[in-house]
C-alpha cells in the first residue's frame, strides 16, 4: 500500500480535477483493488473518514469509508437509492484544510454499489455514516461540501488559546469528521 498525495481545493490545478465528473469503473481489475488499499491508508494517515478517488487525482467512481469502530467500507460506482430524514451539523473534507462548514445532508441513505470483489453490495447508513456516505458520492460528481454549506468554520493550524470551554473538544470532533 502507499500513501498518495490528496488534492487541495487552494491549489488551482487541483481544485479542476476535483470539481470534474468521475467515470464509472467497468471492471474491477486488480489496479482498483490496489486504488481502494491506497486511498484506504491515505485516508487513515489523514485520519478522514472517507475518501473519494479525485481526491487523489484519480476520476473514477471509487470510494472508501470508515466511520471509527466501524468496518472498513469499499464502494464502486455507488449510487444513493433512497434518502430519509435530515440531519444538519459540521462536516469538513481532506481536500479543504483547516475548515468545516455546516451542511444538512439525510439522516438515513441506502447505497448500491459494487464491493472491491465486483460483487452488488448495499450499505444502508445513518447519522455519521449517512453524511459520509452522501459527501463521498457528492465528490464523484465534482461536488465539494463548501458548496452546500450554510455557514463556515475557521480551524488554525497552530495550537492557540482556546476561545471558550467547548473549542479543543469541537476541533478534536471535527478532525474525526473529515471526508
Ligand atoms: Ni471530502
Amino acid at each position: 500500500m502507499a500513501i498518495l498525495h490528496i488534492y487541495d481545493v487552494n491549489v488551482p490545478e487541483e481544485e479542476a480535477l476535483l470539481k470534474k465528473h468521475s467515470r464509472p469503473v467497468e471492471a474491477v481489475t486488480p489496479r482498483i483493488k490496489t486504488l481502494l488499499d491506497d486511498m484506504y491508508e491515505t485516508m487513515l494517515d489523514a485520519a478522514g473518514v472517507g475518501l473519494a478517488a479525485p481526491q487523489v487525482g484519480v476520476l473514477r467512481r471509487v470510494v472508501v469509508i470508515q466511520i471509527p469502530d466501524e468496518k472498513r467500507i469499499n464502494l464502486i460506482n455507488p449510487v444513493v437509492v433512497s434518502k430519509e430524514g435530515e440531519q444538519t451539523g459540521e462536516e469538513g473534507c481532506l481536500s479543504v484544510p483547516m475548515l468545516a462548514g455546516i451542511v444538512t445532508r439525510p439522516m438515513k441513505v441506502k447505497v448500491e454499489a459494487l464491493d472491491e470483489n465486483g460483487q452488488p453490495v448495499a450499505v444502508e447508513g445513518e447519522g455519521l455514516l449517512a453524511r459520509a456516505l452522501c459527501h463521498e458520492i457528492d465528490h464523484l460528481d465534482g461536488v465539494i461540501y463548501t458548496d452546500l454549506a450554510t455557514e463556515m468554520i475557521e480551524y488554525s493550524s497552530e495550537p492557540e488559546e482556546p476561545q471558550d470551554a467547548e473549542e479543543p473538544a469541537r476541533r478534536k470532533k471535527n478532525r474525526r469528521k473529515q471526508h
